[in-house]
């Protein structure tokens, strides 16, 4: 299908992105990795106006990982100065234009300075609703999953919740991503075919789509040619073709 032939029943609700090759794109050019990080912050940019324009109500971006603090120790302060800088500068535009921020992973490990940062942005844009922009930091998927059993033993423990109660849609609830829906679509940039320990849980139905376009050079058309591929497949959630019309999607 042709990117122009979008229509709003075939726009995903959710998209998630893996935002890969930064590194790659500064190697290309000769410059440092850091460069291409900054690059990369401007992707999000576009991106999140090419959602809105498209009607995506959620856009979860894979910012910093938790096995993203083995990279050298310059790399990673220079993420977090990026990430404090994206914060300072767009805040008022995302107050502008409807974004809401939201977080998942542990981000109170991050720096105090980011932290508090993306703390205000959050209470800033907190009434918005046209996007939800939500950035996965110092975020892995295993680790969620543990965190959220936890929590269920913790319940069990206290008594509060009986053990045959646990179900899917309780297990849900538990992770961070509590109250979103599933990614409908994964875009992974720089032809990588891997998960990489991201929304292990939330991705059981999602359809994948894999470019080999490094970040700093994904822009709304490669979004557009992501969101028309989506469009072009045929969602079963594990039902056969026949079936498929009826289907009630697993919570
Ligand atoms: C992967 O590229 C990218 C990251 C680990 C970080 C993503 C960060 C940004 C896009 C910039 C800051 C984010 C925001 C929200 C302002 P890589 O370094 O693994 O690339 P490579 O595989 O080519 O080395």
């Amino acid at each position: 299908m042709h990117a122009s032939l979008i229509t709003p029943s075939t726009v995903p609700r959710h998209i998630a992105i893996i935002m890969d090759g930064n590194g790659r794109w500064a190697r290309e050019r000769g410059w440092p990795r850091l460069k291409g990080h900054e690059q990369g912050s401007l992707s999000v940019r576009r991106v999140a106006d090419a959602c809105m324009s498209a009607g995506v109500e959620y856009l979860t971006l894979y910012a910093f990982s938790t096995e993203n603090w083995r990279r050298p120790a310059h790399e990673v302060s220079g993420l977090m100065l990026l990430l404090e800088r994206f914060l300072s500068e767009k805040v008022a535009d995302m107050i502008e234009n409807g974004v809401r921020l939201a977080t998942i992973g542990r981000t109170e490990a991050l720096p105090a300075p980011v932290k508090k940062r993306l703390d205000r942005a959050m209470a800033d844009t907190a009434h918005n609703n046209r996007l939800i922009l939500t950035l996965a930091l110092n975020y892995g998927g295993r680790d969620e999953i543990v965190e959220a059993a936890r929590g269920i033993a913790r319940g069990v423990q206290a008594g509060t919740l009986k053990p045959e109660s646990i179900n899917q849609e309780l297990f849900a609830s538990h992770l961070d991503t509590r109250g979103m829906p599933d990614p409908d679509l994964l875009i992974r940039t720089s032809g990588e075919m891997r998960i990489s320990n991201f929304l292990l849980w939330q991705l059981s139905y999602t359809e994948i789509h894999v470019t080999q376009k490094l970040w700093p050079d994904f822009g709304a058309d490669d979004l557009k040619a992501a969101i028309a591929d989506y469009a072009s497949r045929e969602r079963r959630y594990g039902a056969s073709m026949e079936n498929a019309a009826s289907i009630t999607i697993p919570s």
